[in-house]
């Protein structure tokens, strides 16, 4: 049985004052009624240390939204994955489709990064996705099941349960937009096949989110699929209410 994880991504959004309103309504309501399934928020790079000190001691793991290829040295505005693990990050999300559309990452890229975070010891969340246009193209496993791909020839065997994977149809982020929980299933199922034949047992360790305008409406029936293991969330892990909707969803 795979515990469900929620992960909130919280992307280009936070202050100083609203992380520390959102984050101490999360850990009151969780230090009160527990979580069932495990909960993460992935924050912007300079919010770890201040994320990390509220979050100590709580069910809440951090993460990030990024991470660079290299281990140090002359990369100018990159983040590596020794930095992520002085806060005690625990996952990384890489490959997320706005890095693919607006910072043209590869799927070879998106491979050297969940490559290089298993090396760290950190849990990467790796997302793929198709566009609206490769959807009505038919092109959905094809495209879907290349991204998967790339990484997975990247990794060992060994390391498979070590990942997770995020299904996030590009056309439904951030767009209220979601998949039918019958249209998520046919892609996870899909993924699942595939993480099989690289690690069979391995592939049932894995869980893999749906991400998409998953919210406290939709997050139920989407949660209840046999192959949908929880939730990346983007904006309804703004706010507190509906990211915790979600959780006790899960
Ligand atoms: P959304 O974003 O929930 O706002 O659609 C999800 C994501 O991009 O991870």
């Amino acid at each position: 049985m795979r515990r469900k994880l929620v992960a909130g991504n919280w992307k280009m959004n936070g202050s100083l004052a609203a992380n520390t309103q959102l984050l101490t309504e999360i850990k009151s309501e969780l230090g009160r009624a527990g979580a069932s399934c495990d909960v993460a928020v992935c924050v912007p790079a300079p919010y770890l240390a201040q994320c990390q000190s509220l979050l100590f001691n709580t069910p809440v793991a951090l993460g990030a939204q990024d991470v660079s290829t290299h281990e140090a040295g002359a990369y100018t505005g990159e983040v590596s994955t020794g930095m992520l693990s002085e806060f005690a990050c625990r996952y990384v999300i890489v490959g997320h489709s706005e890095r693919r559309a607006y910072f043209a990452e590869s799927d070879e890229l998106v491979a050297q990064k969940t490559a290089r975070a298993l090396i760290a010891g950190l849990t990467p969340i790796v997302c793929v996705g198709e566009t609206l246009a490769q959807r009505e193209a038919g092109q959905t496993d094809a495209v879907v099941g290349a991204q998967l791909n790339a990484v997975l020839s990247s990794i060992a065997a060994s390391d498979l349960a070590k990942i997770v994977v995020a299904y996030e149809p590009v056309w439904a982020i951030g767009t209220g937009k979601t998949a039918t929980p019958e249209m998520a299933q046919e892609v996870h199922a899909m993924l699942r096949k595939q993480l099989r034949a690289k690690n069979a047992v391995a592939a049932e360790e894995v869980r893999i989110l749906y991400g998409g305008s998953m919210k406290p409406e939709n997050a139920k029936e989407l949660l209840a699929m046999s192959d949908i293991d929880g939730g990346l969330i983007g904006g309804a892990a703004l706010k507190a209410v509906d990211f915790l909707a979600i959780i006790r969803a899960a």
